[in-house]
């Protein structure tokens, strides 16, 4: 079973360019299993992948995109700079190691993974991305897991307003308020743990709706998330999964299963919050 790549819509983004609303997540993609899962999620119809320097894949994951066989300009390419690496010339270097990893010569999208208000670094890390993007080395930057204040921050320091901003999002933790700072904005919002890593396979609400159109729950998640036109990044390294994560246009949630979705609404998280995040090693 495969998907038909040009079924995936793109998403247009702030600096005129695009990005597939469905990508493949590495997070605990080990080493060892990242090349052939990286593969396999290529060869049924993913044509975004999302690593980061701190998943220890991203050599993998460059063997896939060299194995695959696409036109590099038919892939798109995410990675992210980890912690230490915060400040101007530390995110030169970090940047520099990414791309020696994944062995491309151009990146589609680099972030900045957390925003790691202690450090104070993150204007400074984001005037190395800008210059990085005006190198183009890199087409597109955005950043991850920051809140409102240090959005604004950037922003007014530089002028230059993040593509997206990937954040921890699914039915538990829909993110409405920072979803509408980012769409007054004009900064794409891109969903991480999509099923809550998991945690909302069973959920019985979810199965009574993917039981009426004939989907599985992890469907009707992924439905979710592109409905309220957010890129989603569901993971997996299971081969069935990876294929059923992005067999979801031949059905729509209705308004009725959109509302009731909404009632998971908790504000459970299951990652840390950005803000309490002084963790090097999360
Ligand atoms: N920026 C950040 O700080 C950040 C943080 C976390 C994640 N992310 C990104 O977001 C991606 C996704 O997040 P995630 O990995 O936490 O979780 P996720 O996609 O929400 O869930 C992955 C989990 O669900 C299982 N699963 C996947 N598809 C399934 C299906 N169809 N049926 C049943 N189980 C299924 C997977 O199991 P198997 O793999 O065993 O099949 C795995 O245990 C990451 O890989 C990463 O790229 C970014």
């Amino acid at each position: 079973m495969s998907t038909d790549p040009r079924d995936v819509p793109m998403v247009a983004l702030n600096d005129g360019s695009a990005i597939p609303q469905i990508g493949f997540g590495t997070w605990q993609v080990a080493p060892e299993e990242a090349e052939a899962a990286t593969s396999e999620a290529f060869s049924v119809g993913y044509r975004h992948v999302d690593t980061a320097a701190v998943y220890a894949n991203e050599a993998e994951v460059g063997l896939a995109i060299a194995g695959s066989g696409l036109a590099r300009d038919d892939l798109y390419v995410t990675t992210k700079l980890w912690n230490p690496d915060h400040g101007y010339d530390e995110a030169m270097a970090a940047f520099d190691r990414s791309m020696g990893k994944l062995g491309i010569e151009r990146l589609d999208l680099y972030l900045i993974h957390w925003q790691c208000v202690q450090f104070g670094k993150y204007v400074d890390t984001w005037r190395a991305l800008i210059d990085l993007r005006e190198s183009g080395r890199v087409t597109s930057i955005g950043v991850s897991n920051f809140k409102e204040p240090a959005l604004r921050e950037i922003i007014d320091a530089t002028g230059v307003v993040p593509v997206l901003n990937q954040v921890e999002l699914h039915p538990w933790l829909p993110q409405t308020e920072l979803r509408a700072v980012h769409a007054e904005l004009g900064i794409a919002t891109e969903s991480w743990s999509p099923l809550a890593s998991g945690q909302l396979i069973g959920d019985p609400i979810l199965a009574t709706i993917a039981e009426k159109h004939g989907k599985s729950t992890a469907q009707v998640m992924i439905r979710w998330h592109l409905q309220l036109g957010l890129i989603v990044l569901p993971k997996s390294v299971t081969p069935s999964r990876i294929a059923e994560n992005i067999d979801v246009f031949d059905f729509e949630l209705d308004e009725s299963d959109m509302a009731a979705i909404a009632t998971l609404e908790s504000g459970r998280r299951t990652g840390p919050d950005p803000d309490e995040y002084l963790e090097l090693g999360w």
